[in-house]
């Protein structure tokens, strides 16, 4: 009854941002993402432990971090029914920094999920795997499998609908390069769920932002499709700027930005009209995550150093979330 599963973090190319249902994590809008390697998570669960114990990173997780994590044990053990699984010990791992705007949870709750259901001895349902994985964290249930997902929002009001699934395979589209630029790793002041909730609840641009998002999910499977760098990457930057408006427009106004931010993505932008191909995204944080090719790399790579970033995170197209 132990099992260890690895999953990547994805960086969502369409974001999801507010829910409608808090409890369990059931978006207003589709998403889509792309699976990052090599940077992942690594997580043992093991039921008939000796103790209880929830351990993330070398310390011992507590407060609402670790009821997250228990409450999706609890729908395994609902899951597993009549047998018995007695106390469980929940040993996590990441390689890359946490809450810096690279999701460490999203990898985090979809290595839970599929460590969790391989302990309790259920199917490997990848359908299955990302609805657990969306009751940790809603952009987990996008890093159940490799390559490109979308995140349906699903209709039904126990969530049975809204889970992720692949559109494109990580060979699809190999030669993609995705460079987080870390400007800075401190935790971020406002965490994306009560973000989120703030802009659904104040924000004039919320419905707006839904409608959109929603209309986008389709064109960006069909840039990803014809593997259309430049379509794409307009596609995310400009859905990364609308999410920001709508969290700016919110009262009071949430902004995520940090200068140095503003300077790397102006900076793009100008490079850009000197041949630069590569184009942003943001999450909920600081660190702006450069899109382009391979063909592109290089100068990509020389433009960010020339902004004297902290730390430069080179990711392409990752795998499955699996058991090791
Ligand atoms: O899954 P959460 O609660 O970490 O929210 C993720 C929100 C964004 O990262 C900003 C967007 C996304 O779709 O990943």
């Amino acid at each position: 009854m132990k099992a260890t599963a690895v999953a990547h973090p994805n960086i969502a190319l369409v974001k999801y941002w507010g829910k409608r249902d808090e409890a369990l994590i059931l978006p207003h809008q589709s998403s889509l993402s792309v699976t990052l390697a090599p940077i992942s998570v690594t997580t043992t669960v093991e039921f008939g432990a000796p103790e209880e114990r929830v351990e993330l990173n070398g310390r011992r997780a507590e407060g609402g971090e670790r009821a997250r994590i228990l409450r999706l044990i609890d729908e395994v053990r609902r899951e597993a029914g009549s047998r018995q699984l007695g106390p469980v010990a929940v040993v996590s791992r990441g390689d890359f920094p946490e809450a810096a705007g690279l999701a460490s949870s999203a990898a985090g709750f979809a290595a839970l999920a599929v460590a969790a259901r391989g302990a309790a001895g259920l199917s490997s349902s990848s359908r299955a795997a990302s609805i657990l994985a969306r009751l940790g964290s809603g952009s987990a249930a996008r890093s159940i499998q490799g390559g490109t997902c979308v995140w349906h929002r699903g209709q039904q009001a126990d969530g049975s609908d809204s889970f992720a699934e692949q559109v494109f395979p990580e060979a699809h589209w190999p030669e993609l390069r995705l460079w987080v630029a870390i400007v800075s790793s401190q935790e971020k002041k406002v965490k994306s769920r009560d973000g989120m909730r703030h802009t659904v609840e104040t924000s004039p641009y919320y419905a707006a932002w839904v409608k959109d998002a929603e209309a986008e999910v389709p064109r960006a499977v069909e840039a990803m499709q014809r593997k259309d760098l430049a379509a794409l990457g307009e596609l995310a930057e400009r859905n990364a700027w609308r999410m920001h408006a709508t969290a700016m427009g919110a009262a009071p106004p949430l902004c995520y930005l940090l200068p140095k931010t503003l300077e790397i993505i102006q900076g793009l932008a100008e490079a850009r009209e000197s041949g630069l191909r590569a184009w942003f995204t943001l999450d909920a944080g600081p660190n702006p995550v450069l899109l382009t090719d391979a063909s592109g790399e290089g100068e990509l790579e020389r433009f960010l150093r020339g902004t004297g970033v902290e730390k430069l995170v080179r990711c392409v197209p990752g795998g499955d979330a699996r058991l090791v």
